[in-house]
């Protein structure tokens, strides 16, 4: 098992949810965590709950977004050894009822955004001679679910590239890992109109803490062995 302690963490969406669950865990174990988040005040308030760690404000949409936030990374914390590519937002509904605005939105933060900091993260890891990029999908990465084929397309293009690079660099000391979670009870379905558990009936939700145990798992294991995917459900989630 790989030490966290004084590993060189990047998270993205890190002031809440998934990501806010693992720069906990990663705080309490010592590593070094650049944090993104999208505004200063909430990457301040992160900052001041917990001590020492490194922050950086920004819209993943934003240009330069992806290059900006490793030169963040190499300057605050000394570098990067593992990059959790974890930021993203959800809709679901009926087809007609997608803007194209919502579309676009949906494609910008969850497949323009990863891809460019995937291919920077990779980049510098190929430099470095090592490196973990962990990309959080979704269980409909996998499985698309009525009503949500936008967010569905656009976690099976990450799927796509996570498993396109792992292949690419299967021989290199840089590693490649796909997070596939279930129904997990955070801010992302805020703007539902039905609560997520009862449109997915699941009685018992995955917490944000399960999710970053599995990360945490992830990105421990000894250098012989890849995390390709890693599904994660509530025991009684169906689709
Ligand atoms: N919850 C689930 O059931 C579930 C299931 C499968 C996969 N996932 C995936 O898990 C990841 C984390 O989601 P979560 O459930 O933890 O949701 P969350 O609580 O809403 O957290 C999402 C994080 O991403 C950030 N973010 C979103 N858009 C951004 C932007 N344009 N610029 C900068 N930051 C942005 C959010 O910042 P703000 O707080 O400022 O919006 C927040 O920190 C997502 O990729 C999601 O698709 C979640």
């Amino acid at each position: 098992m790989i030490s966290l302690e004084g590993r060189k963490v990047v998270v993205t969406g890190a002031t809440s949810g998934i990501g806010l669950a693992l720069v906990r865990s990663l705080h309490a174990a010592k590593s070094l965590i650049l944090a993104l988040g999208r505004t200063a005040e909430k990457t301040g308030a992160l900052s001041g709950a917990l001590p020492g760690i490194a922050t950086f404000a920004a819209d993943v949409r934003e240009p330069d977004f992806a290059k900006r936030l490793l030169a963040a990374a190499i300057e605050q914390i000394g570098g990067c050894d593992v990059l959790v590519n974890n930021a993203g937002i959800v809709w679901a509904g009926p087809a007609e009822r997608a803007t194209s605005e919502k579309i676009a939105e949906l494609v910008s933060i969850n497949i323009e955004s990863p891809f460019k900091v995937a291919h920077e993260a990779v980049a510098h890891f190929k430099k470095q001679g090592s490196g973990h990029l962990i990309n959080v999908s979704s269980i409909v990465g996998l499985k698309p679910r009525i009503y949500s084929g936008i967010y569905s397309g656009t976690k099976q293009a990450l799927e796509a590239l996570s498993e396109s690079l792992r292949q690419e660099l299967a021989r290199t000391q840089v590693q490649i890992s796909c997070i596939e979670p279930g129904m997990t009870l955070t801010e992302l379905h805020r703007g539902f109109k039905e609560h997520p558990m009862k449109a997915m009936q699941v009685t018992t939700p995955l917490t944000p803490q399960d999710i970053a145990d599995a990360i945490v798992f992830t990105m421990t294991r000894p250098a012989h062995v890849t995390i390709a995917n890693l599904v994660i459900l509530p025991k009684d989630q169906k689709t």
